[in-house]
């Protein structure tokens, strides 16, 4: 069986993981053994350097070191967890992946989408998402659903105006890379974007077949 790597990506609180649980249990009937990680996070050291990126008391931390821990947690999550796992023909789900930096640092913070993936090139190791769904929702509805389920992190505390450019981020990102980001309207329902999301799956499980 030939791997599939699929990322979730999209602005905060737009329900990226309730979707990726009902995209595993789609996957598994497929007779696919998955794998479902997150970024940062994935690994011990993935997960030690997630908590350093988003605990509140760093306030003062720089762009240029958010941006290569970013990059670094994502190093050893391609090493340790999802190269090893496409090169045996799982699928791998990750919540967020590159697209992340290339939009909260990248374009949010201001530090230029080309810098970004230039850092994260050395980190991802050639390894690319063959699916990347996007879930488009207003920021201000985002962040208001978080808001709801907990205490806020260091990227969540945000301004409005930061999640703003984040949501407009994302729209552009999948602008210039149709072929691989699929973008859903996150206001749906749960079931329909399931479904949305199932039946684009199903395209690209036809065509890796041929
Ligand atoms: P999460 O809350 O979806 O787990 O993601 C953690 C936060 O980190 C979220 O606000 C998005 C942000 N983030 C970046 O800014 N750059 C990245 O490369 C990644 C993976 C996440």
């Amino acid at each position: 069986m030939q791997g599939i790597f699929i990322s979730m990506e999209g602005p905060d609180g737009s329900g990226k993981s309730t979707q990726m649980e009902l995209l595993k249990t789609y996957l598994e009937t497929k007779g696919y053994e998955i794998i479902i990680t997150r970024e940062p996070g994935g690994t011990k050291i993935s997960e030690a350097i997630r908590e350093i990126i988003l605990n509140k008391e760093y306030s003062e931390m720089g762009y240029m070191t958010e941006a290569l821990l970013y990059a670094s947690a994502r190093a050893q999550l391609v090493s340790e967890v999802i190269k090893p796992a496409l090169d045996s023909g799982k699928a791998v789900i990750s919540d967020r992946f590159v697209d992340s930096s290339a939009v909260y640092q990248g374009m949010a913070r201001g530090l230029g989408v080309d810098n970004v993936y230039k850092i994260n090139e050395f980190a991802i190791q050639g390894v690319m998402p063959d699916l990347t769904i996007h879930l488009d929702l207003p920021a201000k509805l985002g962040i208001g659903r978080k808001n709801e389920q907990k205490e806020l992190d260091r990227m969540e505390l945000e301004t409005l105006d930061f999640h703003v450019k984040v949501a407009e981020g994302y729209r552009e990102l999948a602008g210039k890379s149709p072929d691989r980001i699929y973008t859903i309207d996150a206001t749906l329902s749960i079931e329909d974007i399931h479904k949305i999301i199932v039946d684009k799956i199903e395209e690209i499980l036809n065509n890796m077949q041929i």
